[in-house]
């Protein structure tokens, strides 16, 4: 099922933001009935943001460009300049999102440490809660990310979250979850997503990660909430015309891919099997479609060469950190994918 790029099979488990779109999705984009979404007059666009804010137990929803600008519109409307916002060391809006909020919202990163699970202890939250003193920045948010990408792509419970909610509540703070991967998050524990998000005032998913989508993010909160967001969307320059052709596309992922989400659950464990098996590699545990290798120090080759030397057998990985590897599954993957990349890696290992 790989892509076949100028005739050739090509396994790029890179990311699973390198999707194309599925045969479905051209259709319905090719089909899509559209209007001008800046005035709200896309009906494909206000299918996607109503099935999506339904499917998140929110009132509202806000299509946007990207994961990145779903967060980015959410921390300019739950803060003002000056305000701090706590999240994880390892938070993708802390480390990838180019220090957006900062840059155009003045907002300050109070940032604590992510446990191997993604979460944040609970009093390390308690503890980076400003006081009320002239001196200090003002406490406004609290950020968690669901599945945690950095964190081994693990999810984060229900009652972990909702936790995480009673202490927003009880400071007064607002609470934001990057769910770029919920639905990985939601199928990996068996819960609705719309159970993921109820103790948060915002979360942003993504429909262009293992969803397939080509382009886009949904936002989802209160109706006051996404009221504001539309005004903060339209700041970023983020206000689309006929978005319909996208959201067509969106709406065929919530349809059809977040079924088979499971598959690539499967195929990332099976993954991991294979490499625990291959002597000078060490994987770490697998939670959703998110794969962690190791490289031993000991190894004959370096990282550059284990990348480059698997490109040449036709499988893409990312490093990320000194012999720490990466391979995320989705749908263009199958569990033959999975058999050829083992033997890529295995055949690569030996020959070191
Ligand atoms: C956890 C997480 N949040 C947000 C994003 C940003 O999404 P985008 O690339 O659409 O801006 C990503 C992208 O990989 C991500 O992994």
């Amino acid at each position: 099922m790989a892509f076949i790029i100028n005739g050739q099979k090509i396994i790029d488990l890179r990311s699973d933001t390198i999707t194309h779109p599925t045969p479905e999705m051209r259709q319905a984009m090719a089909q899509a009935e559209v209007g001008d979404d800046v005035y709200g007059e896309d009906p494909t666009v206000n299918k996607l943001e109503a099935r999506s804010a339904e499917l998140m137990g929110k009132e509202a929803g806000l299509f946007v460009a990207s994961g990145t600008m779903g967060n980015l519109v959410a921390l300019l409307v739950h803060c003002g300049r000056g305000d701090e916002i706590i999240l994880g060391d390892q938070a993708h809006t802390f480390v990838y999102e180019a220090g957006g909020s900062a840059a155009l919202g003045g907002i300050h990163p109070h940032i604590i440490k992510n446990q191997p699970d993604g979460t944040l202890l609970l009093q390390d939250i308690l503890a980076a809660i400003r006081g009320d003193d002239v001196h200090l920045p003002r406490t406004r948010l609290i950020c968690l990310e669901n599945t945690h990408n950095r964190c081994a792509g693990s999810p984060l419970s229900a009652a972990y979250t909702q936790s995480v909610g009673e202490l927003a509540r009880a400071h007064g703070l607002k609470f934001h979850i990057d769910g770029a991967r919920i639905f990985n998050a939601a199928t990996a524990l068996g819960v609705p997503p719309k159970e993921l998000t109820a103790p948060a005032d915002s979360i942003t998913f993504c429909l262009s990660k293992a969803l397939c989508a080509p382009v886009g993010s949904v936002l989802c909160g209160s109706r006051e909430f996404i009221n504001e967001a539309r005004r903060a969307r339209k700041i970023v320059g983020g206000g689309m015309r006929q978005a319909g052709v996208l959201a067509a596309a969106g709406l065929i992922a919530l349809e059809q891919i977040v079924p088979r989400l499971g598959q690539d659950h499967a195929n990332a464990k099976k993954l991991a099997e294979g490499i625990a098996a291959i002597p000078g590699l060490t994987v770490e545990p697998v939670h959703t479609n998110i794969v962690y290798f190791r490289l031993s120090p000991q190894a004959q080759l370096g990282d550059e060469q284990l990348i480059a030397q698997l490109a040449e057998r036709h499988v893409k990985l990312l490093a990320l950190g000194v012999h720490r590897f990466r391979a995320v599954m989705h749908y263009w993957i199958d569990s033959d994918d999975i058999d050829a990349a083992t033997i890529a890696l295995r055949d690569v290992m030996r020959d070191a």
